[in-house]
């Protein structure tokens, strides 16, 4: 698979308690309503070998991978996560919904951590060649409204939350700085809006992007 063959994998992404979990479950509604075969799937994981991988990756203490690993291990469960899921349900003519991708380890492998934009652009080559996703929405969300919706949730899975408040400020403005460089490929939204409207611009986009009539789906959470 390459980006010059049907490409239909939209991505949400964004800071820690963003939101993109309701919005990917939205948005695979809202293909189903019409008919239109899509599946939702996540990162790190998204096919039961990646599964694994993020394991290693969310548990634990933050000090337990350096940058680099961390990296490295991302981009592991990446490269499977696209052979095993990805690429066969593009192939099979599916919309692929994707909770995080690659803009993520740029924002937090790169940006916002040690390792600097080129070495995750050099890695990314080398795992995933010249593949891309078709759209990236970014929901971009304050840090007041990120630690409420955080808070929410129950623990677990805690790795990168420990990492602390000035690394995710960072990675909040590292996905800005990344969505300003392709306004093609990006659509940034705000999502400290009520919920709801978040999904009428995630939807929005959609439409938009790929002359669709999708309808919003509001039940879901
Ligand atoms: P995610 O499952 O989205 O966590 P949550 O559902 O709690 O928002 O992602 C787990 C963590 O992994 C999250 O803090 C972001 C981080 N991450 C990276 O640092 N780099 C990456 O490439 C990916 C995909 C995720």
């Amino acid at each position: 698979m390459n980006s010059s063959q049907s490409n239909r994998m939209i991505v949400i992404d964004g800071v820690d308690g963003s939101g993109k979990g309701v919005q990917s479950r939205r948005l695979l509604r809202s293909f189903d309503e019409v008919g239109l075969p899509a599946i939702l799937t996540r990162e790190p994981g998204g096919s039961p070998a990646a599964e694994e991988i993020r394991q290693l990756l969310v548990n634990g203490e933050p000090e337990k991978w350096d940058d680099m690993t961390e990296l490295l291990l991302m981009y592991a469960a990446r490269r499977a996560h696209l052979r095993d899921t990805v690429w066969p349900a593009l192939e099979a003519g599916q919309w692929v919904i994707s909770d995080r991708y690659a803009d993520s380890s740029r924002a937090f492998q790169g940006i916002a951590g040690n390792l600097g934009l080129d070495c995750v652009e050099a890695v990314h080559r080398i795992a995933t060649g010249d593949f891309e996703p078709a759209a990236v929405i970014i929901l971009d969300v304050s840090e007041t409204v990120a630690l409420e919706r955080a808070a929410l949730r129950d623990g677990g899975e805690d790795r990168f939350e420990k990492k602390g408040k000035a690394y995710h400020a960072r990675v909040r403005e590292a996905f800005l700085q990344i969505a300003s460089g392709d306004p093609d490929r990006y659509q940034v939204i705000d999502a400290d809006q009520p919920m709801d409207r978040v999904s009428e611009a995630v939807v929005a986009a959609v439409n938009r992007r790929f002359a669709l009539a999708l309808a919003v789906n509001r039940e879901i959470d």
